[in-house]
């Protein structure tokens, strides 16, 4: 289930909120400039689903997306366990986890529809740190500039459509700030 805790950056583990509402994760987030929506996202996706499967699936969310913003471009990422390969999946997600797991911010909005699985954004507004679960149905953007990281958890599993204008935009710019080494994990937050 989607859950928004906020917590003061100073006392990263003391949430002033913690909720698992999405009327209320919408309209705290939506108070700080953050869009957030519950949407549908219910085509079973199969293990083989190829990333022209996957936006053919949700094309009509995609458009509707597209029209509140300069998102000209999409892609999918998906990441999952490999029953057959467990070492090659434990190297995979190593890797993948680290890439966005140190505060960084973007030249570009980073829209994110999640269709399958879940994920943990963590968005720096003024003194606080606002944690946001994200799981399947769940739309989010971090508006350009926003001071944030993200953790999949030590086991991902996860697909999310991803909206930009220019595929340079939203290469991350890392802050230096070791901040994120101070919140609750994915895999504690999404216990
Ligand atoms: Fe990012």
């Amino acid at each position: 289930m989607s859950r928004l805790c906020i917590t003061p950056i100073a006392t990263p583990r003391s949430p002033s909120l913690d909720s698992r509402d999405a009327t209320v994760i919408a309209r705290e987030l939506g108070a700080r400039g953050v869009r957030f929506e519950r949407w549908d996202a219910s085509v079973p996706l199969s293990a083989a689903a190829t990333q022209a499967d996957i936006l053919a699936a949700y094309a009509a969310d995609v458009a509707r997306l597209q029209a509140t913003g300069p998102y000209s471009s999409c892609d999918v990422v998906r990441l999952a366990p490999d029953p057959a390969d467990p070492e090659a999946t434990r190297a995979r997600a190593a890797a993948a986890r680290a890439k966005f797991l140190a505060e960084h911010t973007h030249a570009e909005d980073e829209v994110r529809f999640f269709v399958e699985g879940a994920g943990l954004f963590y968005l720096r507004l003024g003194a606080d740190i606002c944690m946001v679960l994200c799981q399947q149905g769940d739309l989010l953007s971090v508006p350009a500039g926003t001071r944030h990281w993200f953790d999949m958890g030590t086991a991902p599993r996860f697909c999310a459509i991803r909206l930009f204008g220019n595929p340079d935009g939203w290469v991350a710019a890392f802050t230096g700030d070791d901040i994120a080494t101070r919140f609750p994990t994915f895999d504690e937050l999404a216990a």
